[in-house]
């Protein structure tokens, strides 16, 4: 007798062909219809989730796969799993009723054929420009459906499992990877993340590296409020200012957090003539900051906020780019000319007032490499100086800047990952996603010269944090930590969970205020994952 499941399983999978009586069926039975496409290459966890959102929005769900022939990643060896398993794996799922295997890189033949009510994309969709994903949006709201992006799970990607899923099998740990703890736990004991190194870096390494920081000096300023009322004059809140403070920030805080770490920092950086830059002085000499500026702004940039207790309700920037000219150009690259020889580390921090130049990083890159141990980065915002960071040992995105820089919201973000690195000759990335932690990517250790054409390992870490409270400048205080636990020999795995864990201490804070290693000591002293490095010590 034939074994039902398997019928029931290759029923459900169908040509486009079919396609066009399926859609007319639902819509003649009043079932809403919804469509999802992609590679399905090793279904995880993320999968399911998108999967399951996207039926709970209708009745029916097609789920539309690429064919094998139309895959293309950049590494050549995907897919891992041929589209006829694929198409089985998807039909095996409760909540999927059709599916279709595809031969082109878009699922346009199916929007054409079936007319979805509800065309759904991951979270990262939203805002896209990529032509596949505006063809197939025309087409849908063309039929009178409607594109839903779902709240998405883009930390898990198909291309970053295989690798993981050896390392965990390995260590005998959680294969769903759902468990974060316990992820974390195997990720730490394979890469040596224990209180005793981590201890060690901060104690020895830390303590007395000279860091210079380039970058736009910002002053955050938090305007504390009561919400009175419904004005009366028209529905608008009504707030009444209580207290307000200022906070070191960009360039200064990064700063302001090395030195804070024991460090010995110097920062190069463009300045006011004005309070706030008295101010910003003042706190970073209090701090043991020095520093090289240049006074050709009247104001310092101010990014103003309102906030009701810790809830934001208005950002109000006053930090307008003012591209350097060169003659300022050369002033900061002599600063960094006297300074090159001593340096253990260099930041490069671009929030975008215009003190970081293409054309100075076009300089002062090549003259500094071969002195400067560590070399790192980051941006705020989606700016091109991302793409002049040659031959940088550390950069930290979040995920919108690397894709906005690289222009591509479509593919898996370790393929967005390799082609900057690449184009770069980046050593090291960190993508940070916000509450969703991030995303470590470096060579693997067996890879020669030619490393770019082979696999980068990656590794994600969830957020350290438990307690979010103001996220502001967390990629600062991961940057700074990161960069100096390299400058100090950390592995990127324990230099991306040092940084994770000053970004964690910063959510929890109101405002940006440097992180010490008093805090780090003291923070990494509760974690779960930690534990079994902590009895040992004691033991
Ligand atoms: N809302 C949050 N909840 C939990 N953890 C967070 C949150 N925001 C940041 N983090 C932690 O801090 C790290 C870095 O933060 P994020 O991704 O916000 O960098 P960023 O965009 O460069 O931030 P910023 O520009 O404010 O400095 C994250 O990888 C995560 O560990
Ligand atoms: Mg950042």
């Amino acid at each position: 007798m034939p074994d039902p499941l398997k019928i029931n399983l290759f029923r459900k999978v169908c040509g486009v062909d079919r396609l066009a009586a399926i859609g007319a069926d639902c819509r003649g039975r009043g079932l809403r219809v919804v469509h999802c496409h992609g590679c399905f290459d090793i279904v995880h966890p993320g999968h399911l989730r998108y999967l399951q959102f996207a039926r709970q929005q209708g009745d029916v769900l097609v789920v539309s796969l690429t064919g094998d022939d139309a895959i293309e990643k950049s590494d050549g060896t995907r897919p891992y799993v041929p589209q006829e398993l694929r198409a089985e794996t998807l039909a095996a799922l409760e909540f999927v009723d059709h599916v279709v295997i595809v031969d082109g890189p878009t699922a346009e033949p199916v929007i054409r054929e079936l007319h979805p009510d509800l065309y759904i994309k991951g979270k990262e969709y939203e805002g896209s420009t990529h032509p596949g994903f505006l063809a197939e949006r025309e087409l849908v709201e063309g039929f009178g459906g409607r594109v839903i992006f779902s709240s998405g799970d883009v930390v898990f990607s198909s291309s970053a499992i295989p690798e993981n899923l050896g390392e965990i099998l390995a260590h005998g740990g959680d294969v769903g990877g759902l468990d974060e703890t316990a992820r974390l736990t195997t990720c730490c004991a394979r890469w040596d993340v224990t209180p005793h190194s981590l201890r060690r870096l901060m104690a020895d390494g830390f303590r007395g590296k000279r860091v210079a920081v380039l970058g736009d000096a910002i002053c955050d300023h938090y305007v504390f409020c009561d919400a009175t009322n419904v004005a009366g004059e028209a529905p608008v809140l009504s707030l009444r200012p209580l207290n307000e403070a200022r906070y070191l920030g960009g360039a200064a805080i990064i700063a302001a957090h090395l030195a804070a770490l024991g460090a010995k920092p110097h920062l190069i950086t463009v300045v006011g003539q004005d309070e706030p830059t008295e101010e910003m002085l003042a706190r970073l000499d209090a701090l043991g900051v020095t520093h090289t500026t240049l006074p050709i702004r009247r104001k310092l940039p101010l990014k103003l906020r309102y906030l009701v207790e810790a809830q934001k309700l208005l950002k109000v920037d006053h930090a307008d780019a003012q591209p350097l000219d060169s003659a300022n150009q050369r002033t900061l690259l002599a600063a960094l000319a006297e300074l090159r020889s001593e340096l253990d580390a260099l930041i490069l921090a671009d929030f975008g007032c215009g003190t970081l130049t293409t054309p100075l990083l076009a300089q002062a890159l090549p003259m500094l490499r071969p002195h400067v141990n560590v070399i790192a980065g980051d941006v705020s915002g989606p700016r091109r100086t991302l793409l002049a960071f040659h031959n940088a040992d550390l950069l930290t995105p979040n995920e919108r800047e690397l894709r906005s820089v690289v222009g591509d919201f479509d593919r898996s973000l370790p393929t967005v990952a390799i082609s900057l690195m690449r184009q770069i000759g980046l050593k090291n990335l960190a993508v940070t996603m916000g509450a969703r932690g991030c995303l470590l990517f470096r060579p693997r250790e067996d890879a020669r010269e030619d490393w770019f054409h082979s696999r980068l390992r990656s590794e994600y870490l969830p957020t350290l944090a438990s307690r979010v409270i103001d996220p502001l400048g967390a990629g600062d205080a991961l940057l700074a930590t990161a960069t100096l636990a390299l400058a100090a020999g950390a592995t990127l795995t324990q230099a991306g969970y040092l940084g994770s864990a000053a970004g964690a201490i910063t959510v929890g804070r109101i405002g940006n205020n440097p992180v010490s290693t008093a805090d780090l000591q003291n923070f990494l002293r509760h974690r779960p994952e930690l534990a079994a490095g902590h009895r040992h010590a004691a033991g």
